[in-house]
């Protein structure tokens, strides 16, 4: 038998950019991964690495190309193929079957046809172009006749197919296996799913940074940009739903195209049926109008459209709307009630959090009584006093938020509110840290902060049981002054808690046991440091392998650990010299919770950067000199002083100096910081 052949670099980062686009579009778009994101993360590296020795590999569509990087002046104008255009309104469904009927008058095809009824998502609408496959342009909707060019920002969209048809090996894809049209402008609406902007936001408000009001402002925001790796920051998806062009296919039902999106690797809304009768439609209508919140994104409504594109298309448009389309609209979740008083959370690290206490209201067939007020400059910003009207919004699944005060109806008994000095949990100052919008209560002592703590250091430590409950009654009894003490509860202690009998709290208790053995990483992240989440954590364990080490570590030595700056240093530092932390540090030693990691040092000839020789210039935005090369020599490259042919890539920062000339001259290709480190891993 002949040896079958070895793959050239190039096939093989054809190869990988093909599996890594179908990973993708598993994870992200058909949420069915069929491999792990350990397996995910090598064969992105080996991508890397591959295009890293083979600069001339890499093209634009490449799944290592979705870190941004852009930064530019301002956005430049697109016209779109056809107008982008909009969509009339119905409140209910006599509203929809007179405008079914309108259309009947103006065509009799109308009685006979069929309905597509779809999700009316909430987010910013884009308009994507597509040549040969590749995406090369993607637009914001502007007046629906020019928009905005935001293509660095679009494809850091992880759900934006860079090239279509996204490739599927299994057997039913590879059926359905097509030529991309030469040319097609599609149409989608850019969002963030209720459960991102949920998490994205918790992470925030942890760190002491602002909270983001609503998923559709927070997309919407993110992808003007002009700096696209703050969009990439935001975790924006993508749902299609219309072709505005297509050179290279014809389609006629709506249906159809809804399938052929899908088939190419478009992410389209799951909840799309087609349906024979209007009143079959209007059904489906009502049914999400009550279950809404279900969906795993903001909707304002379902769009029903004529399944016939050109009837559709025959019918025509008023001004800016399509006759052949209406979108009928869920009630509106805005609300006016009021506020009676303020209240204010402690989180584990210690920030404070207004919320509103409103007078109960019902919103959607929820009542609320609560709503999120983000932080204290925010009610200073929109000027809410306490007493006052004020409007309420709940969208999707996220908290309601107050979206400001009624100024016309004050009759004078509102009153201006003070954020708090002391913290209402334990009564400490609070400090205002520089730079940070958030109220802190520092102490670590305190009683709200502690149980936040001890829940988070509970769930970090993957501790069955112990949840939310568990940590506010332990704390409240007393037996639990801090998170070591967790393993110094006892079977009587606990059968005195409410809910306790003796085969769950001998659950419990195994459950505590099994959590000694955790590893440094996990042990550090579950101390809850500010600013050192699970991958810092990861970072932190393996440069300084033991508590104790790291405990000693200076600001410079923590600088020196790759991908951490000087402000979480700094966090860092402070923590460890508190005196309440290192009594938590002790006792947790004592009671022989203190894991050691080994130290892994990148192996010679290892790493992303093997073989590849680097040459730095001007100012870098993080990284200094030295944490440049060593950055780099920890992934297995070289630094040298000077550019020649055998330099490999130049990294460019702020001011560079003659070495950027000498390598353009050389055509030697360029990076910049975020591009380096995207290529490090
Ligand atoms: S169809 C001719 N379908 O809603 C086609 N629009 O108020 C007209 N929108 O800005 C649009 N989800 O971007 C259509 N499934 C969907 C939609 C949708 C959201 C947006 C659309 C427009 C707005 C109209």
């Amino acid at each position: 038998m002949p040896k079958p052949k070895a793959k050239s670099p190039a096939e093989r980062a054809a190869e990988l950019r093909r599996e890594l686009d179908e990973h993708i579009y598993r994870y992200h778009v058909l949420a069915a991964p069929i491999i792990s994101d350990a397996e995910y993360d090598a064969l992105f590296r080996e991508l890397q690495h591959l295009e890293a020795e083979h600069p001339e590999l890499l093209t634009p569509d490449s799944p290592t190309q979705r870190v941004g990087g852009y930064v530019s002046e301002k956005f430049v104008k697109v016209r779109h193929p056809a107008p982008i255009l909009s969509l009339s309104n119905a409140f209910n469904a006599d509203e929809v079957r007179a405008w079914f009927e309108r259309l009947t008058r103006l065509d009799d095809r109308v009685e006979r046809a069929a309905c597509v009824v779809e999700p009316k998502i909430d987010g910013l609408t884009v308009v994507l172009h597509y040549e040969n496959g590749l995406f090369v342009r993607g637009a914001t909707r502007g007046d629906g006749e020019v928009g905005e060019d935001i293509t660095p920002n679009l494809r850091t969209v992880r759900t934006l197919p860079l090239r279509i048809p996204v490739p599927m090996t299994d057997r039913k894809r590879r059926a359905a296996v097509i030529q991309p049209p030469s040319k097609l402008v599609v149409r989608g609406e850019a969002v963030i799913f209720t459960k991102d902007f949920e998490q994205m936001n918790a992470a925030l408000a942890a760190r002491g940074e602002r909270t983001y009001q609503n998923p559709r402002n927070t997309a919407s925001g993110a992808l003007r940009q002009l700096d696209s790796r703050l969009t990439a920051e935001r975790p924006i998806s993508l749902l299609c739903y219309q072709i505005v062009a297509a050179e290279g296919v014809t389609l006629h039902t709506q249906w159809e195209t809804l399938d052929y999106l899908r088939t190419l690797g478009f992410p389209v809304a799951q909840a799309g049926r087609r349906f024979e009768s209007l009143e079959e439609a209007l059904a489906y209508c009502e049914q999400w109008a009550a279950k809404r919140d279900t969906l795993p994104f903001e909707a304002d409504g379902m769009v029903i459209k004529l399944d016939d594109l050109q009837l559709a298309a025959d019918l025509g448009f008023v001004g800016k709307d399509p006759r052949g389309a209406i979108a009928f609209k869920f009630p509106a979740r805005e609300v006016t009630t009021t506020l009676n008083a303020i209240g204010v959370n402690v989180g584990r690290t210690g920030v404070l959090t207004p919320y509103a206490v409103l007078e109960p209201v019902e919103v959607g067939g929820v009542i609320v009584k609560q709503a999120t007020l983000h932080n204290f400059d925010y009610i200073v910003e929109k000027d809410i006093r306490l007493g006052d009207r004020v409007m309420v919004k709940r969208s999707g699944d996220v908290i309601p938020y107050v979206i400001g005060p009624l100024v016309e109806a004050r009759t004078g008994v509102e009153r201006v509110y003070t954020p708090p000095a002391q913290c209402p949990a334990c009564g400490e100052a609070v400090e205002r840290l520089e730079g940070e919008v958030a109220l802190y209560c520092l102490n670590s002592a305190c009683p709200a902060q502690l149980t936040r703590s001890v829940e988070h250091f509970a769930a970090v430590l993957d501790i069955e049981t112990f949840g939310e409950k568990v940590a506010a009654q332990v704390v409240a009894a007393g037996l639990v002054k801090d998170v070591a003490d967790i393993f110094s509860l006892t079977k009587e202690q606990l059968l005195e808690l409410e809910g306790f009998a003796e085969k769950r709290a001998q659950k419990l208790l195994d459950a505590i046991a099994a959590a000694r053995a955790r590893p440094l990483n996990v042990l550090i992240s579950a101390l809850g440091i500010p600013g050192v989440g699970e991958v810092t954590a990861r970072d932190l364990a393996a440069h300084f392998g033991s508590l104790d080490a790291l405990m000693a570590a200076s600001v410079e030595d923590l600088q020196a650990v790759e991908g951490i700056g000087p402000n979480v240093s700094q966090t860092v530092v402070d923590w460890f010299a508190r005196r309440s932390n290192r009594l938590v540090l002790k006792k947790l030693e004592q009671a022989g919770v203190w894991p050691t990691a080994e130290v892994r040092r990148a192996e010679a000839g290892a790493g992303p950067f093997a073989g590849l020789t680097f040459v730095i210039t001007g100012t870098l935005p993080t990284l200094g000199r030295d944490e440049a090369r060593a950055y780099i020599e920890a992934r297995g490259g070289k630094v040298t002083d000077s550019v020649s042919k055998k330099t490999s890539y130049l990294v460019l920062g702020a001011s560079p100096g003659s070495k950027l000339a000498k390598a353009q001259s050389l055509n030697i290709p360029i990076l910049d910081e975020a591009q380096l480190r995207a290529l490090g891993g």
